[in-house]
């Protein structure tokens, strides 16, 4: 199933994610004239916040609903629908940035391959993506209603990928990077408002509910409030159990392959 997104439910209800990755920009720390590609750039707000800097940011996401509306609200800045897996790029940006993308993107080893070759030499690779743990609490609920609804519970369309810390600086580190700091951490996020979840849901679990009716959907989210409600929803706010993988890596070439008779 390709993903669809409703941009406008994502500004609305999830600016959050953007708010998050401010801090992400700043271990970017963009400099004036960089040419820096921004992965999985949803409606461009963080694009905006590197370009404010001075830096010229191309924006790429595989949802031409997202690009649309990017578009529309940064028209200066270039943005483009193109999927990570398969973009051609070589040696053109300083550095590559992406905040709450790449755990979408099941092709993990070819995104990782065309970013080392997008990067210029010494280029560097700074993002942020759900890792091991991440959201545990909410797929577990979607898994008990569907079992308690009995409705099937269909593995295939899990639609994320949330490794390690070990698992993802191995898998850079093939790619050809050198590591230079990668860390797991929680991040508990506040859903706005009391219809925090059942909105988290019905933007984000489209994948994992897609053979059930509208109906037997909104079954689905009425019994995940009632299983999550006790532990993550205290005081009017819903908490959802975020695991936030972040790392810098560079496209470094070892003294290895720069002098090989060293
Ligand atoms: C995340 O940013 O971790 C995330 C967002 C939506 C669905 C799954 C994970």
């Amino acid at each position: 199933m390709t993903t669809s997104w409703n941009a406008d439910l994502y500004d609305q209800k999830h600016a959050f994610v953007s708010k998050f990755g401010e801090s992400l920009v700043d271990l970017l720390a963009p400099q004036p004239d960089e040419i820096i590609l921004d992965i999985g750039c949803g409606t461009g707000d963080l694009a905006q916040e590197i370009a404010a800097q001075g830096a010229i940011v191309q924006g790429i996401d595989a949802s031409p609903e997202m690009i649309s509306t990017a578009q529309q609200k940064y028209p200066t800045i270039t943005f483009a629908v193109q999927d990570a897996a398969t973009m051609h790029f070589t040696n053109e940006f300083d550095a590559i940035f992406s905040n709450a993308a790449l755990h979408w993107m099941k092709q993990q080893d070819s995104v990782i391959q065309r970013i080392f070759q997008a990067l210029k030499p010494n280029g560097r690779f700074v993002a942020e993506m759900g890792g091991h743990g991440n959201i545990a609490s909410i797929v577990g609920a979607l898994r008990q209603s569907m079992h308690d609804l009995r409705f099937p519970y269909i593995e295939d369309y899990f639609p994320w990928y949330f490794p390690t810390a070990e698992q993802y600086q191995s898998m850079l580190e093939n790619a050809g990077f050198t590591v230079d700091g990668i860390t797991l951490y929680e991040r508990p996020t506040p859903l706005q408002g009391e219809d925090g979840l059942r909105n988290w849901l019905v933007m984000f679990s489209n994948n994992m509910l897609q053979h059930l009716s509208d109906d037997e959907k909104e079954r689905v989210y009425t019994k995940c409030e009632e299983l999550l409600k006790p532990s993550y929803y205290h005081d009017g706010q819903w908490l959802a159990d975020y695991c936030r993988l972040r790392f810098v890596a560079y496209k470094q070439y070892s003294k290895h392959s720069i002098s090989p008779s060293k």
